[in-house]
């Protein structure tokens, strides 16, 4: 996304070496930001009890309860290479999670985010998904891709906002965006063909 690998405005960020971040939102909270560890299963089950069903359904495109064993070891087990997934811990509990999902050999990935309800609107979602990009391009990524139902007009609103260079279309009832990291100008053109 076009502004997505600069630190976070409006939140203070600092590093803690080897640990993750901390970060403090619009209205004082402090979170953790952290990559998503196997351990993580039950900490993502007791977000997704609190989570509204119309969250739930942006993120999974589903209105059925994501607690299945085998969704939250997906969610939890990424290999941190092709697949990448930081959370933000407040407390014990997990408020937010971003995550991508590349491809070998290809320079984009797909990208998801969700805040709990309590905590949306207060700059998480952007500072996970800022870091998430930075993460992203240094493993050599240009781009995220992202599905949004066409009624989740926030999303739009929010991946607008994170990246004005998106191209994003309409198709069969979703939103599909391409968020390059960097404007075009920005990004070398490719080696001539021989
Ligand atoms: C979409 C979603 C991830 C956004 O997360 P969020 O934490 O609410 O996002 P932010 O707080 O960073 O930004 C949301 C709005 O809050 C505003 N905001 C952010 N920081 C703020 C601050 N410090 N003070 C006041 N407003 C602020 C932003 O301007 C933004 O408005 P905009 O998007 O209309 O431009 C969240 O709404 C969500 O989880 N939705 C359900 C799942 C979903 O739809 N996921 C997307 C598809 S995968």
């Amino acid at each position: 996304m076009a502004y997505a690998v600069e630190l976070p405005g409006g939140s203070e960020l600092s590093e803690r070496a080897g640990t993750g971040e901390t970060a403090r939102l619009a209205d004082g909270t402090v979170v953790s930001i952290r990559p998503i560890t196997p351990a993580d299963a039950f900490r993502l089950r007791r977000m997704f009890d609190r989570l509204s069903p119309e969250s739930i359904y942006h993120r999974f495109f589903s209105p059925v309860p994501l607690a299945r064993r085998a969704t939250l070891l997906h969610l939890a087990g990424v290999d941190h290479e092709l697949h990448e997934s930081l959370v933000a811990q407040c407390g014990d509990e997990i408020v937010g999670v971003a995550r991508f999902d590349g491809r070998r050999d290809e320079t984009d990935a797909e990208v998801a985010v969700i805040v709990e309800d309590a905590l949306q609107g207060r700059g998480l979602g952007t500072l996970l998904l800022r870091r998430l990009a930075r993460i992203g391009a240094k493993r050599g990524l240009l781009a995220f891709r992202a599905v949004m139902l066409g009624e989740n007009r926030a999303a739009l609103r929010f991946l607008r906002r994170l990246s004005p260079d998106a191209d994003v279309r309409f198709d069969g009832g979703e939103y599909v965006a391409y968020a390059p990291f960097r404007s075009p100008s920005q990004v070398p053109a490719p080696a001539p063909l021989r």
